[in-house]
């Protein structure tokens, strides 16, 4: 079996955290989202591993080498523009050959990993195999329609009135049953090969296509409340490890992740928190659900329930809760005179101030 890693896409910049335009590359708890889909490809023992890139395929290449550090091997397909999911799987054929295999789209997050989905699939070998998750919202995703009996009758990408709540989860387990319905189908009405429309073709034509409902599912949809809780789910899973430095006057409660490199000096951390190699944690408090990433500096201040990326300082600030903060950030306090707040907010910024 193998799977095939959907890492394409033009580059976007919209989103809150905006130093990637890789929307696979924004992390989770100090890690890229797509190291978690790769992470969970080789846990349930496939190797050989197709990633499709475009635009951003730089990017892509310099973060994830030639896979040996997830123990894969890796064979990028480019894939000249973003015509759909469908057609990366048309231009991945030769790749594939005729081998089974997984569709991850490198921008999905599926808390608990693929193993188990993966050997139910190989027992019983369905043409397709998709996973479905309640989503309050259900139009931005393609959305599944069930008989009584919990099986798919019919499958919409992106409806105005869905039929559902059970949105299609970026994660597909097919057998080569897939590359006739993928040439089988026409763009749709947004000018790409629908992977939805594919497997409606599969239902279409009768051929087993199996569901199973997931909770534990997250996408970067660009809003911060979403992400602080997906970080929190994952520190949530930390093992207490502090490869860093934490001087004697210094307190680590419950799981700490403390990066080799990273020092804790006059402070008190509580977990789950995670601190990336490189940065100093000095005369502070990091309270629970906080990833601090590399090269930060957090001094004279509290931090709770935030994401901070690297090469960022906080001094002097009490106290900071439910935030992202981007990369190259400084937070610090305004001279007391005038009172006044002085901002330099890049595009897309939002500042709540208590005042
Ligand atoms: O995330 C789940 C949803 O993903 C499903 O519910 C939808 O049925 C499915 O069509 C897809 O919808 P999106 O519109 O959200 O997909 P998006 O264009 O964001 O692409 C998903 C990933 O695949 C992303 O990492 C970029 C990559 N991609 C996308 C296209 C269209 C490619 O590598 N090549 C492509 O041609």
């Amino acid at each position: 079996m193998k799977a095939l890693v959907l890492s394409g896409g033009a580059g976007t910049r919209l989103r809150p955290i905006t130093h990637t335009s890789a929307k696979q590359l924004v992390p989770v708890a100090n890690k890229a989202v797509l190291f978690y889909g790769l992470e969970a490809i080789a846990a349930a023992g496939i190797t050989q591993v197709g990633v499709i890139v475009g635009d951003t395929a730089e990017e892509i290449q310099e973060a994830v080498g030639d896979g040996s550090k997830f123990g894969l091997e890796i064979t990028y397909i480019p894939q000249e523009r973003p015509l759909g999911l469908a057609h990366a799987v048309l231009i991945a054929r030769d790749w594939l050959g005729d081998d089974d295999f997984v569709m991850y789209l490198g921008d999905n997050f599926i808390v608990g990993g693929i193993t188990d989905l993966v050997e139910g699939f190989r027992d019983n070998r369905p043409a397709a195999q998709i996973l479905l998750t309640h989503v309050p919202d259900p139009r931005s995703f393609g959305v599944a329609e069930l008989d009584p009996d919990g099986q798919v009758i019919g499958l919409e990408e992106k409806p105005e009135n869905p039929k559902s709540d059970l949105a299609l989860v970026g994660v597909y387990l097919f057998t080569p049953a897939i590359h006739e319905a993928v040439r089988a189908i026409k763009p749709s009405w947004r000018g790409e090969l629908e992977i939805t429309h594919a497997i409606q073709h599969l239902i279409d034509v009768r051929a087993d296509v199996r569901s199973t409902v997931i909770r534990g599912y997250w996408k970067d949809t660009g809003n911060v409340t979403d992400m602080l809780e997906v970080n929190r789910t994952v520190l949530e899973g930390l093992d207490r490890r502090l490869d860093g430095e934490v001087d004697e006057a210094s307190e680590t409660v419950g799981r700490v992740v403390l990066e080799e490199g990273a020092r804790i000096v006059n402070s008190r951390v509580v977990g789950p928190v995670i601190i990336g190699a490189g940065t100093e944690v000095r005369d502070s408090y990091v309270g629970p659900f906080t990833s601090i990433a590399e090269n930060c500096q957090v001094v004279d201040s509290e931090l709770e329930f935030s994401i901070v990326l690297r090469d960022s300082s906080i001094l002097g600030v009490a106290r900071i809760e439910s935030s992202l903060i981007g990369r190259h950030v400084e937070v610090t306090p305004a001279p007391s005179v005038p009172s006044a707040h002085r901002l330099v907010l890049g595009d897309h910024s939002k500042v709540q101030i208590h005042s």
